[in-house]
């Protein structure tokens, strides 16, 4: 089967620096970056413990969580700080017409 996607927000609802939660239908919320200009899409919910990543703070790539400061860097997913150990997962998007897609593997 075709792969899918799931339509995010629009291009320009997330400016530099800043961050998106998102929650599309039948999976995990998802985080959209905006790294100098350019959107990543991550995991929102810190791999340590419960804690939403849309409500810390994101200093260039690095995402800081509100709950115990660990971080990650979102191009990459890779934990950057403790208490943070496992990945964020990352997620590959399309940008069509200034719209945000996630894509789906099937
Ligand atoms: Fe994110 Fe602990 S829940 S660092």
């Amino acid at each position: 089967p075709a792969d899918r996607r799931l339509q995010l927000c629009e291009a320009g609802d997330v400016a530099p620096g800043g961050m998106l939660r998102v929650q599309p239908e039948g999976i995990d919320p998802i985080l959209v970056c905006n790294v100098d200009g350019k959107l990543y899409a991550v995991d929102d919910e810190c791999t340590h413990a419960i804690a939403s990543l849309s409500e810390g703070r994101l200093q260039g790539s690095i995402v800081f969580c509100p709950m115990h400061g660990g971080s990650f860097d979102v191009c990459s997913g890779k934990a950057k700080s403790l208490p943070c150990k496992q990945a964020l997962r990352t997620w590959p998007i399309d940008i069509v017409d200034g719209t945000v897609y996630l894509l789906l593997k099937s």
